[in-house]
């Protein structure tokens, strides 16, 4: 007798086997990744900024580099940022060894709807997109964390205790950037931290297993971030590219470093001043690769607008003003196939 088998929802099961990219996961000739026209980050394609001195007699130095870094780039590495390198490769380890679990186990968390706040999933949005990308996710909500911690995997045995810990330092983190940022914007230090309301904070495990035609499709097509600020731990093996006067440029993994990037609300409260910047994943033939990046994110009804400090007759107010629930409600509605959401909230 035969046995149905159960289809398979995850790219990591249905792909261990192929050495060619089903045709559901293939770009049109127009939309594909061109590998080999990208631009190599060497010399460091997006500013590497030291941490180090950011609570010290040179903090106005620092403050600058990151204010230029958000205006120029969107986009920057940060080293010497506190979170202690232990956990950044107990963080990475965990997550791979998640991904390795058994079909079954891994399956116990799987979910498409985007409003789970704890889910596994795979592409981007499987509802709204008519192209699947080579990315299988773990998403968590994680602040605050006893709210969350008791949904998360218990498998791996560590799982929750190490990202635990991982989300705490890197929220002490994320809100030194943020003071930073407010900073940088001649604004009062706590005015972005406030404006998120009670905060959120989100993050994701990505995995991109290896890709037998990498030049056919995207572990992450173009987007920008739709949260406040992106705080993304990469492993050693390359696949972020960031746009950059109209070109695509790999940022490589620097060992310990973060990338930040801009998201879709600081370009908001910086009234235009510092840009959401389109970025995505490409895939590789050779390895797996894993990112877990930070989303930091207002609470739902934070009410986000343009500060009155940073408009006036010449520089009126760009966007309207909105909750993070309704952006974040359009965000998800949508797929990744228009880059922007923030079109959606202009007022010019
Ligand atoms: C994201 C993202 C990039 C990466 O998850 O939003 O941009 O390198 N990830 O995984
Ligand atoms: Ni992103």
């Amino acid at each position: 007798m035969a046995i149905a088998s159960t289809p398979k929802l995850l790219l990591t099961d249905i792909v261990s086997n192929v050495n060619y990219v089903p045709s559901s996961y293939i770009r049109p000739v127009s939309d594909r990744p061109d590998l080999f026209g990208v631009e190599d980050s060497r010399p460091p394609s997006i500013p590497v900024i030291d941490l180090d001195e950011i609570s010290g007699p040179n903090r106005s130095k620092v403050v600058k580099e990151i204010g230029f870094a958000c205006k120029s780039n969107g986009f920057f590495q940060i080293k010497n940022h506190g979170v202690p390198e232990k956990l950044i490769s107990e963080i990475l380890r965990v997550a791979k060894e998640f991904f390795n679990l058994p079909e079954s186990e891994r399956m116990k968390n799987y979910s498409n709807n985007p409003l789970k706040t704890t889910r596994l999933s795979t592409s981007f949005n499987v509802s709204a997109e008519k192209i699947s990308n080579w990315r299988d996710f773990l998403r968590l909500h994680c602040y605050p964390l006893e709210d969350f911690v008791h949904e998360w995997p218990s498998n791996p045995s560590d799982f929750r205790e190490v990202v635990g810990e991982y989300c705490k330092k890197v929220r002490e983190l994320t809100l030194i950037l943020l003071e930073a940022i407010s900073e940088s914007l001649g604004l009062e230090k706590d005015y972005i931290e406030k404006a998120l309301g009670k905060q959120a904070q989100h993050m994701a495990m990505n995995y991109y297993p290896r890709c037998p035609q990498p030049e056919l499709t995207f572990g992450l097509p173009g987007h920008k971030d739709p949260n406040a600020i992106t705080i993304l731990l990469q492993d050693e093996v390359a696949g972020l590219q960031v746009l950059r006067n109209g070109k695509w440029v790999a940022v490589k993994p620097i060992p310990n470093a973060f990338v930040i990037n801009i998201g879709d609300q600081i370009q908001v409260l910086s009234n235009d001043r510092y840009k959401s910047v389109l970025h995505r994943a490409v895939v590789n033939s050779h390895k797996e690769r894993i990112s877990v990046p930070t989303f930091y994110c207002p609470s739902p009804e934070a009410v986000i607008k343009p500060p009155e400090a940073l408009t006036d007759g010449e520089n009126p107010a760009v966007y309207k003003s909105f909750t993070y629930a309704e952006y974040y409600s359009k965000f998800w509605s949508r797929g990744l196939q228009s880059p922007s959401c923030l079109d959606l909230f202009r007022n010019i």
